[in-house]
């Protein structure tokens, strides 16, 4: 019964993961959350990581010795966006658009398309071709559409690097946008 095999290799995953990224609790909706833990692990699947690989791999390959993992990187993104986004609340509510469920989804899945960009090669954290081809917030967006994400989450992930500097940034890509190179540029020498 490969099946069940996969459907319970899938489970064990998932609890993994969360273990790993406990912000996925800070979406509320149950649907939500689990489409967005189920793109993460489709993304591992895919690109063949364990949950091992996610504190050891570098979160990018621009900066050596990159200063934090690929873990590291995608929980403090994912916290100061939606610390941002809950003192942006606070203080402007409705004036501001800005739906903290999709905030926290598009927060943590905004470098996914990494998982597929990089692989390991002898021992050495490379770019694939895939990642030649598509960079993540393209990867990114496929692999969350593909997992029945919103588009308002599919519009973070697309907007919070540079190919987003040429459109339109919502308010949820905006904070991404510099929660991310907050934990980049200050890392550059
Ligand atoms: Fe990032």
């Amino acid at each position: 019964m490969p099946d069940l095999m996969e459907k319970e290799t899938l489970k064990t995953l998932k609890k993994e993961v969360m273990k790993l990224i406990p912000e996925f609790e800070w979406i509320k909706d149950k649907d939500l959350r689990n489409k967005t833990l189920e793109v993460w692990c489709d993304a591992m699947k895919q690109g063949g990581w364990t949950p091992e690989d996610l504190d050891n791999m570098p979160f990018t390959l621009l900066l050596d010795p990159c200063p934090a993992s690929f873990l590291t990187h995608t929980r403090s993104v994912t916290t100061i966006t939606y610390q941002s986004g809950q003192t942006l609340k606070k203080f402007y509510g409705d004036k501001i658009d800005i739906n903290l469920d999709y905030l926290v989804a598009g927060a943590i899945l905004h470098d996914v398309g990494k998982l597929l960009e990089y692989e390991k090669k002898d021992g050495k954290v490379v770019k694939s071709h895939s990642g030649k081809c598509l960079r993540h917030p393209f990867s990114g967006v496929g692999l969350g559409f593909k997992g029945g994400m919103p588009e308002e989450v599919l519009h973070m992930i697309a907007m919070h690097a540079k190919e987003g500097n040429l459109s339109k940034r919502m308010p949820g890509a905006i904070l991404v946008h510099h929660a991310d190179f907050m934990n980049f540029e200050p890392f550059k020498k």
